[in-house]
């Protein structure tokens, strides 16, 4: 079966806070009732593909834990295919995240299953990921799983879209397969080594790392594309932020989505900078994901 888009990455147990301010190290302040999500960048996107039309499968794997349930639960509601989806023993991944009044959150990751991914898997999973149309990829399973993902399916003639988040190095082998390598503008820093400055002259620098196209997200401000016709700027519609947890996934999901479908980049983000805004109205990671119907 071909699908839309595949995705392979991390799913993780979002353990959500909301804060009026940031504790310093030492320090200890107040916060809400602690609400327990599914999210994961690469569960994210999968759930925000399927919500909007995709047909989706996701790579990856779970802990024997009762997360491990809630996290497979959310990705089958949403009509995710998960026959390449591992239950591993051990913890699933958690994010113990805290949103402040702005609705930006601040996350720290701990892997649990996800730090688990092997080629191996991706070699098992390699008939789901050379199907695909686009396979999209992100860096919260180890490299060596993204590396191959991004091999196994170029191989096979599928589109690699790959969002390298968290900032961390990327091999250049893969960064050139990447068509687009999709970042905010904390990752573009990353990857350009200095400030991003003027956002259209940015994504034409990362192109030049090596990508066939790139695109910059910039939150409330949109997002640019560039690719071999040029660079376009993106508007993004204006948007109360509720909470902005899983909107960078939610706009990734949409732009492979879109781009599965025959879009071309600039048409793609245009409809990504919709997704993205639909998920900041709305709190937590997956259950803030917009249907088409819903979207601003
Ligand atoms: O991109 C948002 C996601 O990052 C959260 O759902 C959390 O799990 C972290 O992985
Ligand atoms: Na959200």
């Amino acid at each position: 079966e071909q699908h839309d888009v595949v995705v392979v990455g991390s799913a993780n147990a979002d353990l959500v806070v909301r804060v009026e301010r940031w504790p310093a190290p030492g320090h200890t302040v107040p916060g809400s009732d602690l609400a327990v999500v599914p999210g994961g960048k690469g569960a994210n996107q999968a759930v925000a593909a399927a919500r909007l039309g995709g047909r989706v499968a996701f790579v990856g794997r779970v802990g024997d834990d009762p997360y491990g349930t809630l996290l497979r639960g959310s990705l089958e509601r949403a009509g995710v295919a998960l026959d390449a989806l591992v239950t591993t023993p051990g913890p699933s991944g958690t994010a113990l995240i805290t949103v402040g009044p702005e609705g930006e959150s601040s996350i720290i990751v701990s892997p649990g299953a996800n730090g688990r991914v092997t080629p191996d898997d991706i070699d098992r999973a390699a008939g789901v990921v050379g199907a695909a149309r686009v396979v999209s990829l992100q860096l919260e399973i180890p490299m060596p799983a993204v590396r191959r993902a991004a091999e196994t399916a170029a191989a096979a003639g599928a589109r690699v879209v790959l969002n390298p988040s968290p900032a961390g190095p990327v091999p250049l082998a893969v960064l050139a397969l990447c068509d687009p390598l999709v970042v905010n503008e904390h990752e573009a820093a990353y990857l350009l080594d200095g400030a991003v400055g003027d956002p259209a002259a940015g994504a034409a620098a990362l192109r030049a790392l090596g990508p066939r196209s790139a695109v910059i997200t910039l939150g409330a401000a949109g997002a640019v594309t560039a690719d071999a016709t040029g660079t376009a700027r993106i508007p993004a519609p204006r948007v109360r932020a509720v909470d902005t947890t899983g909107a960078g996934d939610a706009f990734t999901a949409a732009l492979c989505l879109r781009l599965a479908r025959g879009d071309d980049l600039a048409a793609a983000a245009r409809f990504a900078v919709r997704a993205g805004a639909a998920a900041v109205r709305r709190e937590g990671a997956q259950p803030s994901f917009p249907t088409a119907a819903e979207l601003p």
